[in-house]
């Protein structure tokens, strides 16, 4: 299990109004409105180049965090496009459907299941009071086709949800590794779904990417690895976040369950938005092999090596989204900070060290003064073998560290005029500004020991 150390705040902040991030993703370079010269398209985004490096991060993470390091988990990478009888036998042409209301006064469109319990009992909107339309239901599979000569073309879909994959390479990945049961399958990819109400900036898209393990196991340890994975994924939210009070498991009800699910728990965490589904815990049970079994007719269940036993194995998903993850960080992190002097406020990303796009910038203390320069852009070069750094000397030092603070680089390394006489540099901490003198010989293992994930 991966913990991080507690990073205490310097206060406990108040909740980032989503509209601040939105505008700083887009003034920074982490996120833009996708087709933005064309008007855009709701529900889809593009990652600008702070937004990129830091998604990298993340999937990294987790990526090392769950098939590198847990010597019973794999990793495989499945296509978008697969035939489409893998989702009739999942169920998404049947069953992945959304009901939705319109009120007959103001026109605004609600998912049947997100209206307040009374308005949807009184068929009332819940923003003019104005009476709602009976639900209507629409499929969120994205269609689309293969091939080009009209009449033969063959109808598919998009993936509903990427995890589609694993099944269909389960057998493949058992014969082809030295994996037995209990063991996973990781993969991280790209899901599509028609929303008909996407918003909230990157919670709820049209294209989105989402991160699966899903663990097979024999029927009698299903319960077993159900508590192991959840508290595993539980714990591993909590290592990345600032306020562990904000996050929570939550129940499924009976009549919230997905139509594979026998049993789900939701990790939450509250933001502006309220409390929020930011990862999926799943009881699949044997739905996935069985159906995949039934409607390809290959036999996919597995025989003990040990006891000779023939089952169809049960799968735990532990199932979250990149997209929200990159959100809810940067909710989790953005902080502004009154100034003592009573200046300008200053704009902190209090991202954790691991997850920061970019781990250190290196500044010269004044850009006309030559030794400081050369010193300055060669510690640069060094560092960059290792890490993101990015090497800075326009305004003053005081500006310089706010660009940095906004977007989260956890250290600044100052070259100044003491650096010319020790070959020593100031390395300043983003959260609490601390300053301390490191030789630029260990410059590199020091930073690179804070930033590096263990
Ligand atoms: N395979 C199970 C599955 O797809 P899900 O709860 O529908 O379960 C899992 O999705 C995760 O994917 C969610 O917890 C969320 O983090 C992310 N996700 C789902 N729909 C999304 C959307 N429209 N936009 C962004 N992320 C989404």
């Amino acid at each position: 299990m991966t913990q991080t150390e507690d990073r205490p705040l310097t206060a406990d902040t108040p909740m980032a109004p989503i509209e601040k991030i939105v505008s700083l993703c887009k003034r920074r370079g982490f996120v833009y409105p996708n087709s933005e010269i064309y008007g855009g398209v709701s529900g889809i985004y593009d990652f600008g180049p702070l937004g990129v490096e830091l998604r990298n991060n993340i999937r990294r993470y987790w990526w090392w965090s769950m098939v590198q390091t847990n010597d019973n988990v794999v990793g495989i990478e499945g296509s978008i496009i697969t035939h489409p009888r893998v989702w009739e036998a999942s169920g998404h042409v049947e069953n992945f459907v959304d009901r939705l209301v319109d009120c007959k006064n103001c026109k605004r469109r609600f998912r049947q299941d997100h209206l307040p319990e009374e308005n949807a009992r009184l068929k009332k909107c819940p923003v003019c009071g104005g009476e709602l339309t009976e639900p209507r239901t629409f499929n969120l599979m994205m269609e689309t086709y293969i091939g080009v000569v009209e009449g033969e073309r063959m109808k598919t879909y998009l993936r509903g949800e990427a995890c589609q994959n694993i099944y269909l390479d389960y057998d493949n990945v058992l014969k082809s590794s030295r994996m037995q049961i209990p063991f996973g399958i990781c993969q991280i990819g790209k899901a599509f779904r028609n929303e008909v109400t996407p918003g909230n900036f990157l919670f709820r898209q049209r294209e989105f990417e989402q991160w699966d393990l899903q663990f097979f196991v024999h029927p009698s340890e299903m319960q077993q690895w159900f508590d192991y994975w959840k508290q595993f994924r539980f714990e591993w939210y909590k290592g990345i976040i600032n306020h562990k009070d904000r996050l929570r498991f939550r129940a499924h009800g009976p009549d919230e369950l997905a139509h594979y699910a026998r049993q789900a728990f939701d990790i939450e965490y509250q933001t502006v938005l309220g409390w929020q589904e930011w990862e999926g815990i799943h009881w699949r049970q044997d739905w996935d092999l069985s159906r995949h079994s039934q409607f390809s007719g290959q036999d996919l269940s597995y025989t003990d090596p040990e006891t000779k036993e023939r089952y169809i194995p049960w799968i735990v998903e532990t199932s979250g989204g990149v997209d929200r993850t990159f959100l809810n960080l940067l909710l989790d992190a953005y902080e502004e900070e009154p100034d003592p002097a009573g200046k300008e406020a200053r704009t902190v990303l209090r991202l954790h060290p691991w997850l920061a796009p970019v781990k250190v910038a290196v500044l010269p203390l004044q850009k006309n003064k030559e030794e400081l320069v050369t010193t300055a852009r060669d510690i640069h070069k060094k560092l960059q073998r290792l890490m993101v750094s990015q090497y800075d000397d326009v305004a003053n030092i005081g500006r310089r560290y706010r660009r940095q603070d906004e977007i989260g680089t956890p250290y600044c390394v100052t070259v100044d005029f003491q650096t010319l006489d020790d070959k020593t540099v100031t390395v300043r901490e983003r959260d609490r500004m601390t300053q301390v003198r490191v030789a630029i010989d260990e410059l590199p293992m020091y930073l690179w020991e804070l930033v590096t994930w263990k």
